[in-house]
């Protein structure tokens, strides 16, 4: 089952930026990239490490951990078939962001 999180265009990252919402115990990341949103789980598959300082690369994020890199489009690692990061679909009502997700709605906690 999917739920839809609306995100306001004032709460949406600037171009290059990123933000963190809380998913119950879990977070999900939104990332601008020139203009593309990307939305992911934050939690690395490898170990579970946070993704949200890692570097980006273009599309490629790099965790911070151990340094895999996943494509925000479709959350694969990069060189590693059949292994990514849970991806979110991303619609738009207007200037609103809609974030598909599988559970709970995710609640702000970090800009
Ligand atoms: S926890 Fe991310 S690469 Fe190891």
């Amino acid at each position: 089952m999917s739920e839809r999180f609306a995100i306001a265009p004032e709460r949406l990252p600037e171009p290059g930026g990123r933000r963190l919402f809380l998913r119950g115990e879990r977070g999900l990341l939104l990332f601008n990239v020139a203009g593309e949103f990307y939305a992911i789980d934050d939690g690395c598959p490898h170990n579970g490490a946070s993704l949200f300082s890692g570097q980006l690369q273009g599309r490629l994020l790099q965790c911070p951990a151990h340094g895999l890199r996943f494509d925000l489009a479709n959350g694969c690692a990069a060189g590693i078939k059949g292994f990514g990061v849970r991806r979110h679909a991303i619609e738009w009502d207007g200037t609103t962001c809609i974030v598909v997700i599988t559970d709970s709605a995710p609640e702000e906690i970090s800009a």
